[in-house]
Order: structure tokens, then C-alpha cells, then sequence
């Protein structure tokens, strides 16, 4: 028998106001649950239907997850994909890619609207550490060694332990797995891993309890079925705080081991004091054929490739109605649609509209405004950009460097140059006067005599990039004479660069 070992995460968002309806089942939508199952100790008997791994492979399923909060149904849909990486002996490396969730929520009918939805994030879209994942796995099933993590909301467990469940050994017709575990509710998405700073609520131990009979075995398809219950020893008049119970039918390819299909459902049930709110599930996983999974990929690049195409005469006219509306959800909207596209010559009329939206008082909507003139800026709104290097809303400054770095007007030397000797704009400044290049020379020169050993460092190579014979004298000077080491070197490295020019 394998150790199970689990843990989960819970996020109330009003962790003291579980106590009416509506607060509880807001609290239990929003609960976003990291739970999973790590088989440490190997098994010792061979697996009767081993992962076969191949480098190079990609497979990809279809996940959806359907809640019904009571008045609602709730669907989360995702196509991952799961790529092996190398293959050492039976074990495998995968990786998992593709993990957006389209989220839709349709109301029940005949459902008196009383209460007010309020609006959630999609429990699952971006994860933290999602595209980091990486899990070796033994023929048998047995995570060796796990990096990141792709949890599933509502306390589903590990999106890839889901898509990879562990086999059964041969000749075991029914097994079952058991531990004791613990359930850790926060504060807050996403639990926050710092040793410093704990937002742990609380923490509640629990038995789980996993069983597993092969129903049918033939070459093409093997039939499992799984049973599922999890309680926590913390109890409410008897019955457990937090419970689910979950059964469940998988189908697996024999010849290669990969699941093909999998079926649960899932009971979750919350109790307080004086309330006891049960929500049921359902996980439909269904690995797509090749012809579906090209036709996935084929879709993804037309619409990467709509994304960056030029404007067309009526999509720019449209941009240009939308960005005189009242309405700032059509304007942010078409601000991040113009910020993938670039104008085949430089458009002032579209670019006016866009520079409008730099005075508005919301963050966002000058955030974007600033990333849409990287493209769309023209040198009229040089002056206008210089400006916003003084926003208080730091990604309105980046934005705007960027821009006054595609547009390469001498007018914004002097102001990325002081940006350079502040640590907290130097990147940006740096790529921009880069980009701007001889003629941010002279102003670059200024920065050779600063106080500062690193701005002086990045001095030296900014001119060994934009410098020319002009600026030979001073790097001369310098990696003859400067404090610091490293400034010397680098000046010397400069005067050889624009010596090689
Ligand atoms: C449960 O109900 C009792 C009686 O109605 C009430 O006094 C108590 O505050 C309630 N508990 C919670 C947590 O709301
Ligand atoms: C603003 O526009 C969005 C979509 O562009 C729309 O969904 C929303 O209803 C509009 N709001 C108002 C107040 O018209």
C-alpha cells in the first residue's frame, strides 16, 4: 500500500461572515482549494497497465467542471496539454501547458432572482507556478519528484494527478489507500508561501480514503472505478466541518497506460453552526484525438495571428468611435486591442484619440492608453509621453519610456537620462536610450561622472552600444582612472567596442 500525503487550501474571502447564506455560499464559491495526493513510497509489485513514455509526446484532454451553486450552473472549461520532456528508463518528465479556463455561469430557470450574484474571479485561470509544473513520473503512476503546482479549484486536487492517475499492480482487483492529512484555509489567493508572513487561518486534520476496483479489462480498454470520502476530525454537532465524497469511472488505454477518459462526481459538503451547505460536481475529462488536438492548435495560431493583423479601414474607424465613448470598459477594451497591433504608417488621428485617455483619473485606463502609444505614439505626443515619466501609477511611466524609445526624438534624452540614476526606472530608461541611439549620446556622456559606481557601470555600456569617437576621451579617462573596478573594465570594454566600429 502507497502513503497518501494531502493538503488543501481554502480561501474564504469574509472568513467571518460564513454564518448566513449568502456569505457562505459566496464563501464556498470563492474557495479556492489546493489539495494533492503525492504516492512517496513506490510500490513494490509491477503495474498491470504501465505509463509508456515517449519524448516528444503531447497529449492533450478536455477538462470541464460543472458546479451547480444552487441557482447557477458553473462551468470551467480547459484544454491542458501534458508534454513529455525526457524519458529515463520507464520514468517520465512532463510538463503541462495550456491552462487557460474559459469560465461561463448560466442562471437555473425558474429560479426566483433574488439574490444578487455577485461577480467572481474564474476559480482557476491563472495559477501561480501553473506553467512551471513539472512532475517525473514512474511506470506505475508514482510522482517521484513534483516542481510547482496546477491545483483545481473546489478542492478537485492537482489538475495533472487528475489527468495521471496511478495504476494498480498486477493481478489487484481492488485496493484501497488511506491517510491522515490536513486541510489549511487562508486568508487569501494565492496562499502566500513566504516563511514571513503566514495567512493561515486555520488548519484542520482529516482522514481520506481512496478506493479503486478494476471493473473490466480487455487489450483496447481498462475500466476503473474509484470511490472517494474525505472528513475532517473537526465536527459540528457530530458531523464533520468539511467533508467530500466523490466516485468516480476512469478509462485507460492498456497498450500505453494514458488515461482516456474519466468521469466524477463530487459531493462537497460545509457546515457551520447553524447551516450545512452542500454543493455537487461533476469532472468530465476526455483525452481529445490528434485530429481535434490540430485543429485546437490551427485555431490558437489564426487567432495569435488576428491578434497582431493590421487594422482594417472599418475596424480603425470603429477604434476611433470607441475611443470617444463614455463608456470605459468599450475604451480600456479597445486600448488592449490596439496595444497588439501596429499602424503600417504613422496614424495622428487614431494616435490623438488614444493620447486623449492619458489625463483620465483611473490607473488602468492610462496604463493602457501609455502601452497602445508604443505602437500608435507619433511625434506629436513626444511631449505628452515626457510628461507621464512622471505619473504616479508605475506602469504608466514604463509604458511611456518604451514608447519615447520607439520614437527616438532627442527631446526625451534628458529626462530617461535622470531616469537612469534613479534604480527603480533604470531598466526601462537604459532599453530606451538604447533604442534611441546616437542621438541620446551626448546626454549618456552626463552619466559617466555620476557619484554612483552602477550608474557609471551603465554608462560604459550603454556607449559601447550608441557611442561614437566622441565619447572616446572620457571612457579613456575613465578606464585609466575610476574608482571602481568594474567601471574600469567596462570603459576599457566600451573604447574597444566603438574602436571596432
Ligand atoms: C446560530 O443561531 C443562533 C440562534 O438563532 C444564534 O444566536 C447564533 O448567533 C447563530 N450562530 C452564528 C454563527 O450565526
Ligand atoms: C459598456 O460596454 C460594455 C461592453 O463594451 C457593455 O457590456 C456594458 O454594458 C456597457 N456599459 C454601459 C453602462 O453601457
Amino acid at each position: 500500500m502507497r502513503r497518501i500525503a494531502l493538503r488543501a487550501d481554502f480561501n474564504p474571502s469574509h472568513p467571518g461572515e460564513t454564518a448566513m447564506m449568502f456569505d457562505l455560499s459566496r464563501w464556498l464559491l470563492s474557495a479556492f482549494a489546493c489539495l494533492w495526493l503525492s504516492s512517496s513510497i513506490a510500490r513494490a509489485d509491477e503495474p498491470a497497465w504501465p505509463y509508456q513514455f515517449t519524448v516528444g509526446e503531447r497529449i492533450t484532454y478536455e477538462v470541464i467542471i460543472e458546479v451547480d451553486t444552487g441557482d447557477a450552473v458553473d462551468t470551467h472549461t480547459a484544454r491542458p496539454t501534458l508534454h513529455v520532456a525526457g524519458v529515463q528508463d520507464t520514468t517520465g518528465t512532463l510538463k503541462i501547458s495550456d491552462t487557460q479556463v474559459a469560465f461561463r455561469s448560466r442562471t437555473k430557470e425558474n429560479t426566483f432572482r433574488r439574490r444578487i450574484r455577485v461577480p467572481r474571479r474564474p476559480p482557476f485561470p491563472t495559477l501561480r507556478g501553473f506553467s512551471e509544473r513539472e512532475v517525473t513520473v514512474a511506470a506505475d503512476g508514482t510522482f517521484v519528484t513534483e516542481k510547482g503546482d496546477s491545483q483545481l479549484p473546489y478542492a478537485l486536487g492537482d489538475v495533472m494527478r487528475l489527468l495521471m492517475p496511478s495504476h494498480p499492480g498486477t493481478g489487484d482487483e481492488t485496493w484501497t489507500e488511506s491517510a491522515q492529512t490536513s486541510i489549511r484555509i487562508t486568508s487569501q489567493w494565492p496562499p502566500r508561501i513566504s516563511p514571513f508572513r503566514s495567512n493561515e487561518v486555520e488548519r484542520l486534520s482529516a482522514t481520506e480514503e481512496e478506493t479503486w476496483t478494476v471493473e473490466s479489462a480487455t487489450e483496447k480498454q481498462v475500466t476503473l472505478k474509484r470511490g472517494y470520502h474525505l472528513e475532517t476530525s473537526d465536527q459540528i454537532e457530530g458531523e464533520p466541518r468539511l467533508a467530500m465524497q466523490a466516485t468516480g469511472t476512469l478509462q485507460l488505454d492498456p497498450q500505453t497506460g494514458w488515461l482516456i477518459e474519466r468521469q466524477d462526481d463530487v459531493k462537497f459538503t460545509v457546515r457551520s453552526e447553524n447551516l450545512t451547505v452542500k454543493y455537487p460536481l461533476e469532472i468530465r475529462v476526455r483525452r481529445l484525438t490528434e485530429e481535434e488536438r490540430q485543429e485546437l492548435l490551427a485555431k490558437k495560431d489564426a487567432a495569435a495571428a488576428a491578434r497582431v493583423a493590421p487594422l482594417t479601414d472599418e475596424e480603425r474607424t470603429q477604434a476611433l468611435v470607441a475611443l470617444e465613448s463614455d463608456n470605459k470598459t468599450t475604451v480600456q477594451q479597445t486600448l488592449m486591442k490596439l496595444y497588439h497591433k501596429s499602424p503600417e504608417e504613422p496614424d495622428g488621428e487614431l494616435a490623438a484619440a488614444i493620447a486623449n485617455w492619458m489625463q483620465d483619473d483611473q490607473d488602468f485606463v492610462r496604463m493602457n492608453a501609455a502601452k497602445a502609444l508604443v505602437n500608435w505614439g507619433t511625434i506629436e505626443e513626444v511631449p505628452l509621453l515626457i510628461e507621464s515619466l512622471e505619473d504616479s501609477f508605475f506602469a504608466v511611466p514604463l509604458a511611456a519610456q518604451e514608447a519615447l524609445g520607439r520614437l527616438g526624438d532627442e527631446r526625451a534624452v534628458p529626462p530617461l537620462v535622470a531616469r537612469v540614476r534613479e534604480l527603480r526606472s533604470r531598466a526601462g530608461a537604459v532599453q530606451a536610450l538604447k533604442s534611441i541611439g546616437a542621438p541620446a549620446e551626448q546626454g549618456v556622456q552626463q552619466l559617466l561622472d555620476d557619484d554612483e559606481w552602477t550608474v557609471r557601470f551603465e554608462a560604459c555600456k550603454l556607449l559601447a552600444e550608441i557611442g561614437t569617437e566622441k565619447s572616446l576621451p572620457l571612457l579613456e579617462d575613465l578606464a585609466e582612472s575610476d574608482a571602481n573596478g568594474v567601471v574600469k573594465r567596462f570603459a576599457e570594454n566600451a573604447v574597444k567596442e566603438i574602436r571596432g566600429r
